[in-house]
C-alpha cells in the first residue's frame, strides 16, 4: 500500500536537512569534472506546488523552508540551498519547493546521470513528466531498493545514493539497513544518505546504531549523522519530533558545512523549548 504522499510535507524541516546535505555532496562532486551518478531510491514528485491544497492542508513548509526564506544571517550552506530553491522558483517568490530529484538537476553537470526510482503512480506520472527527457536521466516505476544494487559502481566509479523512503510500514527499516549493505558491498566508496525519522518507536531509535555498524565494516571513508529535533511528541507519545541523516562516505568537507548549520537549524526551526541538533561522525570521516 503507498498511503504516503510527500506533498503534504514538501519544504519541512526535515526537507531542508535532507536537501542541504545533498546540495552540499553533489556540490563537492562537481569539483572534479569526470561525472557521476546519482541514485534516488524514492526520488517522490520531484517537485510541489506550496500554494496546492496538499502543501497548504499542513502548512509545514512554514516551519521549515519559509522560515529561512528572508534571512540574512544564514550559515553558507543553507544560503546554497535557499539559492537553489530561488532558482527552482525562477524568483524570489515562495511558490514552489523542490524534491530531492530537482535539487540533483539543478547540480548535474552534461556528464552526470539522474537514475530515478519512484513507485507511486502519481508521483511517478509528475516526476516522469519533467525529467524523463532530460539528458542523462532515467526514471523508473520500480522498486527503489530492489533497483539499487544493479546501478553500482557506476561506470565512471563516481556515486551518490540517496535512500529516502516513508518509513510508513516496518520493513522499511529492515530494507534501508540491507540497502546500505549492498550498497557498499557493491561499490565501497559510495556516498550514501539515508534519511530517517526521529520517533517514538524502537525500529526509528534502533537504526542509527545499526547504519554506523554496517558503515564501520563496509564504508572505506566512514560516516557523518547529522541529528536535528524541533518538536515535542503528542501525549500518546505519536509524532514525529525530527529527523536524521546518515552519510556513509561523506565528503571530507561536509562535517565542516554542517557544524553551523545544525544549532542554526534547531534554533530557527524549533516548535518547543527543547530544541535540539547534533552532528557525530566517526573516526574515519
Ligand atoms: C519521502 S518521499 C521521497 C521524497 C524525495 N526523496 C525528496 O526528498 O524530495 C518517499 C517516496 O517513496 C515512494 N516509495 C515508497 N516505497 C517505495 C519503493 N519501494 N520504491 C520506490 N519508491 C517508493 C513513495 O511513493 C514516496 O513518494
Amino acid at each position: 500500500m503507498l498511503a504516503y504522499r510527500h506533498a503534504f510535507h514538501a519544504g519541512n524541516h526535515a526537507d531542508v536537512l535532507k536537501h542541504t546535505v545533498l546540495a552540499q555532496v553533489l556540490r563537492h562532486m562537481n569539483q572534479k569534472d569526470k561525472g557521476w551518478r546519482y541514485v534516488d531510491t524514492h526520488a517522490g514528485a520531484g517537485g510541489y506546488s506550496l500554494e496546492g491544497a496538499y502543501a497548504r492542508k499542513k502548512g509545514e513548509f512554514a516551519q521549515g523552508i519559509a522560515a529561512l526564506w528572508d534571512r540574512d544571517d544564514l550559515p553558507e550552506a543553507l544560503a546554497t540551498l535557499r539559492a537553489l530553491v530561488r532558482q527552482f522558483n525562477d524568483g524570489d517568490k515562495l511558490l514552489q519547493y523542490p524534491g530531492s530529484p530537482a535539487i540533483a538537476q539543478l547540480l548535474m553537470r552534461p556528464q552526470d546521470q539522474l537514475r530515478l526510482f519512484e513507485l507511486h503512480p502519481t508521483d511517478y506520472k509528475i516526476l516522469a513528466s519533467y525529467l524523463a527527457e532530460v539528458p542523462g536521466a532515467e526514471v523508473k516505476m520500480l522498486d527503489g531498493f530492489a533497483s539499487l544494487k544493479a546501478q553500482l559502481p557506476p561506470p565512471t566509479r563516481r556515486g551518490v545514493v540517496l535512500i529516502d523512503p516513508p518509513y510508513e510500514i516496518k520493513t522499511d527499516y529492515v530494507r534501508v539497513l540491507g540497502a546500505l549493505r549492498e550498497a557498499l558491498e557493491r561499490f565501497a566508496d559510495a556516498v550514501v544518505i539515508i534519511w530517517l525519522p526521529q520517533l517514538q518507536l524502537i525500529e526509528a531509535t534502533q537504526l542509527p546504531q545499526r547504519l554506523k555498524a554496517t558503515a564501520d565494516a563496509h564504508a572505506k571513508k566512514g560516516w557523518l549523522h547529522a541529528k536535528l529535533t524541533v518538536a515535542q511528541a503528542d501525549e500518546r507519545g505519536f509524532g514525529m519530533l525530527g529527523s536524521n541523516v546518515f552519510i556513509a562516505n561523506p565528503p571530507h568537507t561536509l562535517h565542516a558545512a554542517l557544524q553551523p548549520v545544525m544549532p542554526y537549524l534547531a534554533k530557527q526551526l524549533a516548535q518547543f523549548d527543547g530544541a535540539k541538533s547534533a552532528l557525530e561522525k566517526s573516526a574515519s570521516a
